[in-house]
């Protein structure tokens, strides 16, 4: 493995991502000799905290995660903490002298990671002004990794794309989706095209629907302020669910390169049919939780989890029928769906291949199962289901099921995604990142639904917490003679 030498620069150190994701990340690199002594780490904040209250607080976060037996001061004394205002002027030399001092002190070769873990309305000017105060001049590489929310639509994207492009280049420039960081989903690709028995049936011949799922347990916790002016489909299917469409539907790359797997991706992206003519309630559905009962505990309807969220009319639920207007993929729908306080947690893939046209092994019609390829990417694994004989029962068949679960393999323990996406960022590979053309083709799917939405009052709450969502996303499938399984 390639170990990087570099600075990471985070700004919104004192951020519950940073706790949560990037210093344990940062620490399981350093612990497995991904990343060499060559590396220091600069928070930046706005609260007045020093190197020792920034160390502390990374210590603990780590120990949150991994409760790991030795001292963790060697490794904590890479980290340091400058307060910053990133609209005050002084701030950014101080900064740039701060950096240098540490390319010195652990020879980083000035390679510096910028990492935008903050509120949104700063990228823009962050980005400006690191280029202003020369703090991209250095005999290193610099580069610019944003968190999501990437704009609020497709205008607000283009321009908050246009103000970063003016001071990163695109290769430059790692928009995260955390789950392509995730095991499975990079498994998609591998299942699909290191498989002969999968790839040839991998079209509209033989599939009859996919259908994607990613259910939460979690309310809104403490993201009032920020979700509610999301929503479960800015929040969930512009980015993650739309990438993991791409890569179920995108023709073989000629090369496991970054451009062309990146360009693969596109292409379905510009094939998925944007409902701009269509009415949209026919192929979307909108819930938001109602107080209810999760696990034998009772949770509060959304509109009272925070006194602003009292008339909220965002939604916390999505279904929708996605369509692929090419070759491959005409006429096969991608139901999906997406809420917060469902049953489970769940992310999970299920392909259905079409029937025979005719199955003697079953009494009746109703009996017969289809062959399903579920693709689980919450406790990774696999499974396969097929028909074959019911012992002892003449000539019946019944479905019986393949199972694969990674977790079971011994010696394997996957690295969280963040890790993988940090380090994929230090090593300059953006295979795993979502380049603006996603981004941007995602917006023209979504702007159409919200401004549709936008013109009517939707009737909330409309699912129970602890249910399956509204009961329009069971019609929703009903419709075409399909239901959503079991997950
Ligand atoms: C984030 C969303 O992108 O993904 C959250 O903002 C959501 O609302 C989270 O809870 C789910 O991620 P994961 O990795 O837990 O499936």
């Amino acid at each position: 493995d390639i170990q990087p030498k570099v600075t990471i620069v985070i700004f919104g150190a004192t951020g519950d991502l940073a706790k949560r994701k990037l210093f344990p990340s940062i620490y399981q690199l350093f612990k497995k000799g991904k990343l060499s002594s060559h590396f220091a780490v600069v928070g930046l904040a706005r609260r007045p905290w020093t190197n020792e209250v920034l160390r502390k607080h990374v210590e603990e976060s780590i120990q949150n995660a991994f409760s790991p037996e030795e001292d963790l001061e060697e490794f904590t004394s890479h980290f340091y903490y400058q307060p910053f205002d990133v609209t005050k002027e002084d701030t950014y030399p101080q900064l740039h002298t701060l950096l240098q001092d540490l390319e010195a002190t652990y020879e980083t070769g000035g390679n510096r990671l910028f990492y935008l873990a903050m509120a949104p309305n700063f990228f823009g000017l962050i980005a400006k002004k690191l280029k202003e105060y020369g703090l991209k001049e250095t005999a290193g590489w610099t580069r610019l990794v944003i968190e999501k929310p990437f704009g609020h639509d497709l205008e607000s994207a283009k321009q908050l794309n246009s103000e970063i492009r003016e001071a990163f280049d695109e290769e430059q420039i790692f928009r995260i989706d955390h789950y392509l960081g995730k095991e499975m989903v990079q498994n998609i690709e591998v299942i699909r095209f290191a498989n002969g028995i999968f790839e040839h049936l991998w079209n509209n011949r033989f599939i009859s629907n996919i259908q994607i799922t990613l259910s939460e347990v979690l309310g809104v916790e403490d993201r009032a302020r920020y979700y509610d002016e999301s929503g479960a489909v800015r929040d969930m299917l512009q980015n993650h669910i739309l990438q993991i469409v791409a890569l179920l539907a995108m023709e073989p790359p000629i090369k496991l390169t970054t451009d062309e797997i990146r360009s693969e991706k596109i292409k379905v992206l510009r094939a998925l049919r944007k409902f701009k003519h269509e009415p949209i309630a026919d192929n979307f559905v909108r819930g938001q939780y109602d107080a209810g009962t999760i696990h034998g505990k009772s949770v509060p309807a959304y509109r009272d989890e925070a006194e602003e969220l009292a008339d909220s009319t965002t939604e916390t639920y999505v279904a929708g029928k996605l369509l692929i207007d090419n070759y491959r993929w005409a006429g096969v729908p991608i139901y999906v769906r997406t809420g917060k306080r469902m049953p489970k947690k769940s992310i999970k893939v299920i392909i259905q291949f079409k029937d025979l046209p005719m199955n003697l092994y079953f009494k009746s019609d109703k009996e017969r199962h289809p062959n399903l390829l579920t693709i689980n990417i919450q406790n990774e694994g696999l499974s396969l289901c097929l028909n074959a004989r019911k012992a002892g029962s003449g000539k019946l068949a019944e479905p019986i099921h393949l199972h694969y679960h990674q977790s079971e393999v011994p010696g394997i323990n996957t690295p969280e995604a963040y890790e993988k996406l940090l380090y994929d960022s230090m090593i300059g590979d953006a295979t795993n990142f979502t380049h603006w053309d996603e981004v941007a083709l995602s917006w023209q799917l979504v702007d159409p639904i919200l401004e549709a939405w936008s013109k009517e009052k939707p009737d909330f709450p409309n699912y129970k917490a602890g249910s399956w969502g509204p009961k329009e996303a069971d019609e929703l499938l009903a419709k075409d003679g399909f239901h959503w399984w079991d997950i």
